[in-house]
């Protein structure tokens, strides 16, 4: 009997890059290979990658020299190592890649993952590197197998890909491509297998989601609003989320679903990059201040309890010390629950790299620590204001110390609770006692519990 081949799929980047690196386990699973539970026991290594920020693209090349040598001990001891790189630093280096790292063996763009085993199969047989990084006409979704079971109560589920904003600082347009929606039946099929194995929350992903309009089962086009409409039908599906926004796209009856839709989780990611309108025209953002704070109004005017992220990029070419002290302002006046922030990094091919104006590395770090300060803050206060406060949460794993359980609140705060492993999947009410930056503590308030806490409740 021939011997299991093994693959080790390594994720950088995104979400939908973890959906991604799912469905690049399973194709590679029809095509014979297990999951292996290290690189070291790996034959085939695929790096799904990402180059959003040249820090991003670069902890591949770093990789793929631990791979260089992993891949030649292995080699000592008789066995083959074939190395692949995924994503969204193949699509944008495409052979350069294989230039720098002649340990790479393939080179396959985000759009081709049904072609994989096939491709590894030729580069088996041709003996040398391949590159596959066209925008095939069709879709891969159509080609990839059924989603095999996820048993996990959180799952993610790509319903829109690419791009067509081409915002000047980002490469998402050039690496993922055109704007394209998946058909509703599909996606309502996908979303039926996950629930049936075990998925309790879905969140439906799209680098650009609210401006999904796929094909309706009858022949018209659905909203992101009709399309969770549909899908909250599904029981026993208990949250739906979606993700990531642009504020041009929020419509208004994606804003009336926050309102109407029970299963729709009171939170939204929704970037903004910047407070100066100066500098969101530079972007290319196609969306002013006033927009972004008319939008918020809306959301907080349908539901009222509505928690907010976001996305912020500090020292764009041309930013002032008063663009800055704009973004600072916005960020106050909205009050998010969580802000990424980024120094702005030069993308090769993107506009912006060729502007002039580019701000000094000390001016960029400095704006960023000052950000991350002001935001830290402010995270740190929209979880204080959960301090007694009961909450829905849906535990999704074991947490990192024992007899702990960890799950999620409906603002997408991480919460961790004692509890026993067997509630994981389950939604239960906990009473918040405790909170930091980045999560809370909480007790799980059930009349199924053997303990009683100081007021005579049962708790877990
Ligand atoms: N589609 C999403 C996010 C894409 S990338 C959106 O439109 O918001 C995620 C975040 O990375 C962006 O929101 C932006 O804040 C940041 N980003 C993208 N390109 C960047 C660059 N060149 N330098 C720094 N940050 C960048
Ligand atoms: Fe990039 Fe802008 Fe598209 Fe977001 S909307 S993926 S930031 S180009
Ligand atoms: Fe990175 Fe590509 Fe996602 S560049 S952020 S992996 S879409």
């Amino acid at each position: 009997m021939a011997a299991t081949k093994k693959v080790f799929v390594k994720t950088f980047g995104c979400q939908m890059n973890v959906y991604d690196s799912e469905r690049i386990g399973e194709a590679l699973g029809r095509a014979g290979y297990l999951a292996a539970g290290s690189m070291e026991e790996a034959d085939l290594v695929v790096l799904n990658t990402c180059h959003i920020r040249e820090k991003a693209a670069e902890k591949v090349y770093s990789e793929l020299g631990r791979i260089r040598q992993l891949k030649a001990e292995r080699r000592a001891r008789g066995k083959d190592t074939l190395v692949t790189v995924a994503g969204c630093v193949a699509q944008a280096e495409g052979r350069e890649i294989v230039r720098r790292a002649p340990v790479v063996d393939l080179v396959v763009g985000p759009q081709s993952y049904h072609r994989l085993g096939d491709l590894i199969e030729r580069t088996r047989q041709e003996g040398r590197a391949l590159l596959e990084t066209q925008f095939p006409q069709e879709s891969k979704f159509a080609h990839l197998p059924e989603r095999s079971a996820v048993r996990r109560p959180s799952a993610f589920l790509t319903v829109q890909e690419g791009c067509d904003k081409f915002c000047t600082f980002c490469v998402v347009p050039y690496t993922r491509g055109a704007e394209a929606s998946r058909p509703v039946a599909d996606i309502e099929a996908e979303a039926r297998r996950l629930v049936e194995t075990g998925a309790r929350e879905l969140t439906l992903l799209g680098q650009n989601v609210n401006a999904y309009c796929g094909l309706g089962p009858d022949g018209r086009r659905f909203s992101l609003a009709q399309l969770i409409r549909r899908l909250a039908r599904i029981e026993p599906l208990a949250r739906l989320r979606y993700t990531t926004s642009h504020p041009g796209d929020m419509r208004e009856d994606l804003i009336e679903a926050h309102r109407d839709v029970a299963k729709l989780m009171p939170h939204l990611h929704l970037p903004f990059q910047s407070g100066s309108d100066r500098m969101l025209a530079a972007m290319n953002r196609k969306h002013r201040v006033a927009d972004y704070l008319e939008v918020v109004e809306r959301l907080r005017a349908a539901r009222p309890d509505i928690a907010l992220s976001t996305d912020i990029i500090v020292g764009f070419p041309g930013e002032t010390e008063a663009d800055f002290a704009a973004t600072l302002a916005l960020t106050g006046r909205v009050g998010f629950a969580q802000a990424y922030s980024f120094k702005y990094s030069p993308r090769p091919g993107t506009p912006a790299s060729t502007f002039g104006a580019q701000v000094p590395e000390e001016e960029k770090i400095g704006r960023l620590l000052r950000l991350q300060a002001h935001v830290g803050r402010q995270q740190t206060a929209f979880n204080l204001a959960s301090v007694g406060r009961v909450m829905p949460v849906l535990f999704e794993r074991a947490g990192h110390r024992a007899g702990q359980i960890l799950g999620r609140s409906p603002y997408l705060q991480a919460v961790h609770a004692p509890g026993p492993v067997a509630r994981v999947g389950e939604t239960l009410d906990v009473e918040i006692v405790g909170a930091g930056p980045n999560s809370l503590s909480g007790l799980i308030l059930d009349p199924r519990c053997g303990r009683h806490d100081a007021g005579a409740r049962a708790v877990c």
